[in-house]
């Protein structure tokens, strides 16, 4: 949810720490801080508001002596939790200025202190002084509290006592060249260089200097100096971790032209989609191949469920994933938001499987999930597009998407690749169980041609913009759609809501008349899911009802068909497919749609109010 950047190296750190917090701001953007280590002193500058105003507060630091001279660095970008988005809320928090000569510490803090309360009061007894009202800086003291010359060692006390999760970065004063990191359900990826080390809490803040990383596991204490790290367990073991590459492109994570990462995003999905299913399918043997699953046909055989958790987006996605799942391979499928999952005690055992769908792989419900669901017996599984997440590294098996970096807060490409790769899971327990070759092949080649259909759809973009024009005075909105097509009316009424700012709902086409009806009327105009197949007939059906109250209709149909172009006021056609190629076309059709109302209302579309973009909080 928040960002952090860490620098120790021979570079000012400043540049880097600010360059790092741009990367970041999508994960959190109420206020930015940075401390700094010069002149024997910790310097912290923080400011409410985007990185922007942070940089303008911190004036010209390419020629300011304190920031020339400063080598190691914390930074943080922040989503409020504890307390309001303001400047003294604002992370790094110092400690230990109760001495004269400024904080003896300085610390940054991603994740929840559960039991801060109990904490600040005994802190408070001690007679330490509290400038926030967050959760963070009562870590920040605790340390100090028990710091006199061994950071990682008062750190690592520190952190003994917390419940709840962190990914942190410290400083102390009294040493100039030292940065501690630690993380518990919070990432932390620490960048290698050869006398520099960039420590985030996603890799698109250290791609621009490195990519060899290295993931923390939880309860690792990482001393940095320059180059030099030394990973510790919470009870000072040394402990090794994997260097890992990273492979996305610098490029990949900057707007390359388009006003939004949202529209860039958007237009990469024929690529996305592209990556995510290459080699994965066998177009000869009617199958996909998907060994991080590892499960062979005998095995696929003998599971009784697939349960699929997720969050937002994502368990839109994994809705399209069940249908498909029951309808190509008669296998009993059901879909869970993730934190219901987690807390009401679900019936699983061990001839389940329980994929866990996660764009970021952070998702803190969905990762709680994904652990209750391996206490149970569970086999479980990930579909993850960042590589080395907290979620793909404890389900051990599963999927990676292969999208790229996904900044926009909207989820878009993660969706089209989830729903392409979850086709290709469903193609897969299908070939092992019911669905003959020649069926296989030709959902096979239907998977395949996902790209050059949603090239199509992206060639609307003007028409749908104009389209858009029409929606901008709306404050209400309906979306309808039955069997695949329902979870793209979730997805849609999700897209609109949170980049625009208009209230819609999304019901099954079915279930409208059942009270929603109500509320028809001129100013609430309905989007249908209009695409041709099972059920389409009656959708048409429930438009004429939205019509006869004067509700008007926007239709995303087949292309060429007429009936549908004339029930409704406004089409957007998609090509004509199965339904179940339909959710991706029309989703990306309501995406771009989604985009431009936002756009024409103003909207700040990447960082919608109120919103981060993994939500690593319960
Ligand atoms: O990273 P995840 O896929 O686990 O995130 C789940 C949701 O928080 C996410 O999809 C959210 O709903 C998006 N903002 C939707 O656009």
């Amino acid at each position: 949810m928040c960002g952090i950047v860490a620098y120790s190296g021979t570079k000012s750190a400043t540049p880097i720490l600010l360059n790092g917090l741009r990367k970041l701001e999508y994960r959190g953007y109420d206020s930015a801080g940075i401390a700094i280590h010069s002149d024997n002193t910790i310097h912290i500058y923080k400011e409410e508001g985007k990185v922007a105003n942070l940089i303008d507060s911190i004036g010209d630091y390419e020629n300011d002596a304190v920031h020339q001279q400063c080598h190691v660095g914390i930074a943080h970008t922040r989503w409020a939790t504890h307390g309001p988005p303001t400047k003294e809320n604002a992370h790094p928090h110092g400690a230990g200025f109760e001495e004269p000569g400024g904080s003896r510490i300085a610390l940054v803090h991603n994740g929840i202190i559960e039991n801060y309360r109990a904490l600040k009061s005994r802190l408070e007894a001690e007679g330490k002084v509290f400038l926030s009202d967050t959760d963070s800086e009562v870590l920040s003291h605790l340390i100090e509290f028990y710091y006199t010359d061994d950071l990682a060692k008062a750190i690592s006390t520190a952190l003994k006592e917390v419940q709840g999760t962190f990914g942190i970065a410290c400083i102390a004063k009294d040493q100039p060249d030292m940065l501690v990191v630690a993380r518990r359900g919070s990432p932390i990826v620490i960048g290698l260089g050869e006398d520099q080390t960039i420590v985030a809490s996603d890799a698109s803040a250290i791609i621009s200097h490195t990519r060899q990383a290295v993931y923390l596991d939880d309860n690792d204490v990482a001393i940095i100096r320059g180059g030099k790290i030394d990973i510790k367990t919470l009870d000072a073991k040394p402990v090794q971790r994997d260097t890992a590459d990273i492979d996305w492109s610098e490029g990949a994570a900057e707007k390359g032209g388009y006003e939004h990462y949202m529209l860039k995003e958007i237009f990469e999905q024929p690529t996305a989609i592209r990556n995510s299913i290459r080699g994965r399918i066998d177009l000869d043997r009617g199958t996909s191949v998907l060994a991080g699953l590892g499960l062979d046909s005998r095995e696929i055989v003998d599971l009784q469920r697939l349960l699929i958790v997720g969050c937002g987006t994502s368990m839109n996605a994994g809705l399209v994933g069940e249908y498909a799942i029951e309808d190509f391979a008669g296998m009993l499928s059901e879909v869970e938001q993730a934190a219901e999952f987690r807390y009401r005690n679900p019936i699983v055992g061990s001839k389940d499987i329980v994929l866990a769908i996660s764009q970021s792989g952070e998702t803190a419900d969905t990762l709680a999930a994904v652990r209750e669901a391996q206490e149970k017996g569970a086999l479980v599984a990930g579909l993850v597009n960042v590589v080395g997440s907290t979620i793909a590294r404890e389900t051990g098996r599963g999927i990676y998407l292969h999208a790229g970096p996904e900044i926009s807060v909207a989820s878009t490409k993660a969706f089209t690749c989830q729903v392409s790769v979850l086709l290709l899971i469903a193609l897969k327990f299908a070939r092992s169980r019911r669905l003959s070759r020649e069926q296989g092949i030709k959902i096979a080649e239907e998977i395949n041609s996902l790209p050059e259909l949603v090239e199509r759809v992206l060639e609307q973009n003007d028409a749908i913009a104009k389209i858009a024009e029409d929606f901008v005075k709306f404050d209400n909105m309906f979306y309808i759609g039955r069997g695949y097509l329902f979870p793209v009316a979730l997805e849609g009424a999700l897209k609109i809501k949170e980049i625009s700012y208009i209230h819609a709902e999304a019901y099954h086409a079915a279930e409208l008349k059942h009270g929603p009806i109500a509320l028809l009327e001129e100013s609430m105009p309905v989007v249908a899911l209009l695409n041709a197949g099972p059920g389409m007939e009656k959708t048409l059906g429930n438009v004429e009802e939205c019509r006869a109250r004067k509700s008007p209709v926007l239709g995303v149909i087949s292309e060429g068909d007429e009936d549908a172009r004339a029930a409704c006021d406004w089409v957007i056609e998609v090509p004509q497919s199965s339904q179940f190629i339909a959710t991706v076309t029309s989703t990306v059709a309501l995406q771009l749609f989604s985009y431009h109302v936002a756009r024409l209302r103003g909207c700040p579309i990447d960082q919608p109010r109120n919103l981060a973009k993994s939500v690593t909080v319960e």
